[in-house]
């Protein structure tokens, strides 16, 4: 495979990045035609890309690096179901779970599309009786709270979208999500809600995650407790997950199993059975639509070329920030409170995708991978770190994303917060020179001294690079269409730096240490001889802990 390091469009993006460069208001300045040009729309989003220091030379080299990398056709074996999480040997088919074209996308020769329409059906089906009453709780009363336990993937895609969609919400339905192995969490939850009027949506790909399945326990033991009985326990749990037979142990009749399959990735599944608290909570019809704005995201980067192609483009433009201006971390800025979960969704699609060091081929990345995402809605994380983006020793790349419209337009607080989301982006391009700096303060009449003593703390070097993404109004096909725009320029990174952005292994090894951990620990009350078995911080935190929990 290639290294892409090794290519000359590589070496021609580092020799762009050495070569002394126009600054980014300097750009627009001399080229009045630059929006326009770097700009494009897909699938209901508008993109804007160029408030990034990227020159048309550049541009052209980062197309020629796509090439290089063959990214088009690595996009081809996706779609086409080759098995390119190859450490898994798996195909990677979360665009075949929402497409509506009537596509066959075949797995070792079998065309799966006709399950996902199938498995489809059944959530339409299970997700209309419980909304008409037809399935209710063990005591006749309706289910009308959905208790969603599941991690990662199996929580926060789910989480996300059903906050972004609120709304949408089916008027009278609540959903929670319970995903840390920490009791709090789970008792927090159970202490809000009615056994009788509860459905549990036991929620992992494997069936096999600690959490997941203390929670689910837990959660079935409580059920108990309150008056359920083991025949209920029907009525109450259902089971979304690839492994069957783990479902038939844990208890979960596999009648209320929903399934999906290996060739979707758990931080790519909420398009499939994991989705189903998402139907619950906003309606199969607008779940349904979530789907068709992500399969419009799909058909744009299946057929446009990576000139005019948005995730494409995004991945690119994050290349040039991440390993040609040095930017190891990236904001996803959301100016919408109701995507205040899609920073945290990002950071699992982003960081367990791209997280890597070692090249598909198994050779060592020769370059930065995946950088860390963080976030917060704005404006709120404008009070809080933009500081760092705006004056800090670090470039730090960010994407602003906002609706022009509101599902709640109050007085004028939707025009404040699209103000402060259009000048955030100016100010991070445009900075401010000492000069500037010197004549603002002289013109609001300081004394010369005080203007020398705080000039240099007014600058702003700007030239942070930022995209815009805009849409009309968040609704369910926008959504998809952004997280699948997401999806697809992860996709586009992974393939462009000879990653497998499919498979996880760096979350093996502390799930193992944990293991052996667990042992050691006193349960309440218990004396346990000094820990040995590790460094002398391990030993010395496990006894720490367990004198605590002896006494
Ligand atoms: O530990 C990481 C991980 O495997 C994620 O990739 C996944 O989304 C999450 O755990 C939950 O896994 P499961 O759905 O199998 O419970």
């Amino acid at each position: 495979m290639t290294d892409v390091v090794k290519t000359p469009a590589w070496a021609r993006l580092e020799k762009l990045a050495a070569a002394p460069r126009p600054s980014a208001r300097a750009l627009f300045e001399r080229d009045p035609a630059r929006a326009a040009r770097m700009s494009l729309e897909a699938a209901g989003l508008y993109l804007d890309y160029s408030k990034n220091r990227i020159t048309p030379e550049i541009f052209d080299a980062l197309l020629a690096l796509a090439e290089a990398a063959d990214l088009e056709r690595v996009r081809g074996r996706m779609f086409a179901g080759e098995k390119i999480n190859a450490t898994e040997r798996r195909a990677v088919l979360h665009v075949a779970l929402r497409d509506f074209a009537m596509r066959a996308y075949h797995v070792d020769g079998e065309d799966v599309s006709k399950r996902v329409r199938a498995e489809r059906e059944k959530m339409r089906d299970f997700t209309r009786r419980v909304h008409a009453g037809e399935l209710t709780g063990h005591t006749g009363a309706p289910l009308d709270t959905v208790v969603n336990i599941g991690i990662g993937g199996s929580d926060l895609g789910p989480q996300m979208a059903v906050e972004a969609l609120s709304p949408y919400w089916v008027r009278g339905r609540r959903t929670f999500f319970v995903s840390n192995v920490d009791g709090q969490h789970l008792a927090d939850t159970l202490a809000a809600v009615d056994p009788a009027r509860t459905l549990f949506i036991v929620a992992s790909k494997t069936f096999a995650t600690q959490e997941t399945m203390t929670n689910a326990a837990s959660a079935r033991a409580w059920f108990l407790e309150k008056g359920g009985r083991e025949a209920d326990v029907a009525k109450h749990f259902v089971a979304l997950s690839t492994n069957e037979r783990a479902v038939r142990d844990f208890g979960i009749d596999p009648a209320n199993m929903f399934v999906f399959w290996d060739w979707v990735g758990g931080r790519y599944s909420l398009w499939s059975a994991i989705g189903l608290s998402i139907a619950l909570q906003v309606g199969f019809d607008n779940f349904e639509k979530l789907l068709k704005g992500a399969h419009a995201m799909d058909e744009h980067f299946r057929a446009a070329p990576p000139a005019k192609n948005m995730p494409a483009i995004l991945a690119l433009v994050g290349i040039w920030n991440r390993n040609f201006e040095g930017a190891a971390a990236h904001a996803v800025l959301p100016y919408d409170q109701h995507l205040h979960r899609l920073p945290a969704y990002l950071q699992q699609a982003d960081m367990e995708s791209n997280g890597k060091r070692a090249r598909a081929d198994g050779a060592p990345a020769g370059c930065a991978t995946g950088p860390v995402i963080f976030g917060e809605p704005g404006t709120n994380g404008q009070h809080a770190f933009y500081q760092l983006i705006h004056q800090g020793t670090d470039l730090i790349s960010a994407d602003f994303i906002a609706p022009a419209l509101s599902h709640a337009p109050i007085g004028d607080h939707h025009e404040k917060l699209l103000a402060n989301f259009i000048a955030q982006q100016e100010a991070l391009m445009i900075g401010r020179t000492e000069a500037e700096a010197r004549a603002e303060m002289l013109a609001q009449g300081l004394a010369q001294k005080d203007v020398d003593r705080l000039a240099p703390h007014k600058v702003f070097p700007g030239g942070r690079p930022v995209n815009a993404i805009v849409m009309e109004k968040l609704t369910p096909e926008t959504l998809g269409a952004l997280i699948a725009l997401y999806e697809h320029k992860i996709f586009c990174q992974g393939a462009i730096w000879g990653i497998n952005s499919f498979d996880q292994w760096g979350v093996e090894l502390g799930k193992t240490l944990a293991g052996r951990v667990l042992p050691e620990l006193a349960r309440l009350g218990e004396e346990k001889p000094a820990a040995a078995g590790h460094d002398v911080s391990t030993n010395a935190l496990i006894d720490r802990v367990n004198r605590i929990r002896a006494a």
